[in-house]
C-alpha cells in the first residue's frame, strides 16, 4: 500500500504543465486556478514544440512558458532529465501532462514519483496510444470518455484517478466524438488535480483509493 505523502511542499501547490499543441486542457487548468476552484499556482508551462498554441495561452495568463526542443539533447533520457531539472528548479509539486505527445521516461518519473498526471481521451484501458477517439469510433463502442491517471512507464497505463463517460452516437465523426469527450476532459482534469493535491488517497496495487476521514482515522 502506498500512502499519499507530504511531498506537496508548497501551499498553494505548484504545478508544471507539459504540452505539445492547442492547450485547451491547459486553459481549463488556468481557468480553474483563476476562478479559485483549484487552489494551486501554475509555476511553468513547457512544450516540446515551439509552435504549440498553448505557450501563447500561458503567456497571456502571465505564466512562464518555455519551449524545450528535444533536438538539443542526445537521447530521450537526457531530454527527460532536463525537463525534470527545469521542473524542480521551479519547485514544482505536481506535473500535469496536457496533450504532451511524448513518452515520459524514468528520469522524469523518478523525479516525481506518483506526482505526474496525464489526461487521455478514452476510457482506459481501452484505446490507449494515438487517435483514441478514432479507435473508439472504428471499434464501434457505444460509450467512450476521458481518463485522468497517474503516469508510470507503461503507456497510458498508470492508476486511474477519474473517468467520465460519454455516449457514442450513430452519426458521430471523429471530430464530433472528440468534441464531446473534450468537454469532459476540461471538467475532470482540474477536478483530478484537486483530488491528488488534497492528499486523501492511497494506492492499493494499481487502484487509486480515496480515503474518507472516518476510514483514515479508523
Ligand atoms: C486531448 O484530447 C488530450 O486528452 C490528449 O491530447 C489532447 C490535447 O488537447 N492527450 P489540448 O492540447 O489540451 O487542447
Amino acid at each position: 500500500m502506498l500512502l499519499a505523502d507530504d511531498s506537496m511542499k508548497n501551499n498553494p501547490a505548484r504545478l508544471g504543465v507539459l504540452i505539445s499543441g492547442r492547450g485547451s486542457n491547459l486553459q481549463s487548468i488556468i481557468d480553474a486556478v483563476k476562478a479559485g476552484t483549484l487552489q494551486a499556482t501554475i509555476a511553468v508551462v513547457i512544450s516540446n514544440r515551439a509552435e504549440a498554441a498553448g505557450l501563447l495561452r500561458a503567456r497571456e495568463a502571465g505564466i512562464e512558458a518555455v519551449h524545450v526542443s528535444p533536438r538539443g539533447y542526445s537521447d530521450r533520457n537526457a531530454y527527460d532529465q532536463a525537463m525534470a531539472d527545469l521542473l524542480r528548479d521551479r519547485s514544482v509539486d505536481l506535473v500535469c501532462l496536457a496533450g504532451f505527445m511524448r513518452l515520459v521516461g524514468d528520469p522524469l518519473i523518478n523525479a516525481f514519483p506518483n506526482r505526474i498526471l496525464n489526461i487521455h481521451p478514452s476510457l482506459l484501458p481501452a484505446f490507449s496510444g494515438l487517435e483514441a477517439q478514432r479507435q473508439a469510433l472504428e471499434h464501434g463502442v457505444r460509450v467512450s470518455g476521458a481518463t485522468v491517471h497517474l503516469v508510470t512507464t507503461e503507456l497510458d497505463g498508470g492508476p486511474i484517478v477519474i473517468q467520465s463517460a460519454v455516449p457514442v452516437m450513430d452519426e458521430d465523426t471523429v471530430d464530433s466524438l472528440a468534441a464531446r469527450i473534450l468537454v469532459e476532459e476540461h471538467r475532470i482534469y482540474p477536478e483530478a488535480i484537486r483530488l491528488v493535491l488534497d492528499g486523501g488517497w492511497r494506492l492499493e496495487g494499481r487502484r487509486f483509493v480515496r480515503v474518507s476521514p472516518t476510514r483514515a482515522g479508523a
